[in-house]
């Protein structure tokens, strides 16, 4: 069972599939493991740790791949390294599948079998595959982080000699995973936390983090959690009434993170340019749904947009990428903990259970085919 750890192509993408933690574990199943070196430079680990891990270091994409029965990936692979992995191998990535489905048959096409890590379903036995928990936690934290950062005040209350500096007032729209991480931060910064979701589960979770919930709280907002967790697009009279009591929030608001999406959807706009110009000088919003076209009008991914009145608008892209080391790690452990089910001990080979649910709710491509119901190539 040979094992390939790739350079990401994209180099907007500093994280990396495997740490030497992971390799060691790959090793111990009686894997080969070959990194390309350099792979890990971008997350802080040296091609000189892998090796000491047990891995085989490559010089280039080709010699990497050579041979290759697993290719674990950060991104989904491009042409260039499509065309580079041997028919039959099993490659497994965050695959950003929505709206790419020439990208899929093209992998198809390949004859590769692809997995995507996103797609792993939020049942109790894959918490530990979970991608989306792993990198939204890291999101949320750094969201404070950058937000704390561009802010030119203190976050805590600092009573001092020269007089005392007010605790910043932080305000989280949208308490997913990502949101309720910002909340935790944020808290411990000593900032002044409030938070809002249409998701009624919310409420007390956010109390139990010492911040308070500010919600329209209607028959709507009773219903607004759909059976797998996740939040329904909110109907127009709610969200005109969500966007009523926000205004008056906002106005107050030292630093905005917001966080809020809806699966398969546009995410929601929740600030309007209106309430951005109600801000004070000086105050930050960082809009983490920025890539799936923003919850802050004006927001531009990968851009700091300074607005008329003096508020920065943050929209960095690619947010976990900005802890590249400890999404890495944990990337590395959810993909390690997803490889495992697909090995087969005492032959120390790869033995995909096509009949597991894990397999059937991430596997994208089999057999020169798009097998995935939700991407079937358009007719
Ligand atoms: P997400 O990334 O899809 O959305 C982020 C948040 O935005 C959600 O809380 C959502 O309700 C909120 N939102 C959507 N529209 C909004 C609006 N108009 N105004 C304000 N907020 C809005 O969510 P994420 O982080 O993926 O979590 C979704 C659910 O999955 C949560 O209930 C979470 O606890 C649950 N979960 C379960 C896991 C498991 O059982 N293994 C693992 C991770 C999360």
């Amino acid at each position: 069972m040979r094992i390939a750890v790739l350079t990401e192509a994209d180099p907007a993408e500093p994280r990396v599939a495997a740490v030497p933690e992971t390799v060691k574990k790959f090793v111990g199943l009686g894997g080969e493991v070959v990194v390309q070196s350099g792979a890990g430079k971008d997350a802080g680990v040296p091609d000189a740790e892998y090796e000491a891990a047990g891995a085989k270091i490559a010089s280039s994409v080709e010699e990497t791949l050579s041979g290759a029965d697993l290719v674990l990936k950060v991104r989904r692979p491009n042409a260039e390294e499509i065309g580079k992995i041997g028919k039959g191998a099993t490659v497994i990535a965050i695959m950003d599948p929505y709206g790419h489905e020439d990208e899929l048959k093209a992998i198809a096409d390949a004859g590769l079998d692809a997995f995507a890590m996103e797609l792993m379903p939020r049942i109790t036995r894959a918490q530990v595959m979970d991608v989306l928990s792993s990198q939204a936690n890291l999101a949320g934290y750094r969201a404070v982080v950058d937000g704390a950062a561009e802010y030119g005040r203190s976050l805590p209350m600092m009573m001092t000699a020269a007089g005392t500096v007010p605790a910043a007032r932080i305000f989280i729209m949208g308490v997913g995973v990502a949101g309720l991480q910002a909340i935790a931060t944020a808290r411990r910064m000593g900032a002044v936390v409030t938070a809002t979701d249409v998701r009624p589960a919310t409420k007390e979770q956010v109390e139990s983090l010492g911040a308070k919930f500010v919600a329209v709280e209607d028959e709507e907002f009773k219903s607004a959690e759909t059976s797998g967790g996740y939040a329904k697009e909110m109907s127009a009279e709610y969200q005109k009434k969500q966007a009523e009591l926000v205004k008056g929030h906002i106005a107050k608001q030292d630093i905005v993170i917001t966080t809020a999406l809806i699966p398969g959807r546009p995410a929601p706009k929740l600030v309007s340019e209106e309430m951005v110009a109600s801000m004070k000088s000086g105050s930050v919003l960082i809009d983490l749904a920025v890539e799936r076209g923003g919850n802050v009008a004006g927001a531009k991914a990968g851009e700091i947009v300074t607005v008329g009145n003096g508020v920065k608008i943050v929209g960095h892209t690619n947010v976990p990428g900005r802890l590249a080391a400890t999404a890495s790690s944990l990337y590395a452990r959810n993909l390690y903990a997803f490889v495992e089910t697909m090995v087969d001990k005492e032959a120390k080979s790869l033995a995909v259970k096509w009949d597991d649910e894990l397999v059937k709710a991430t596997n994208l491509t089999r057999d020169g085919q798009v097998v995935h119901p939700n991407f079937q190539p358009k007719a």
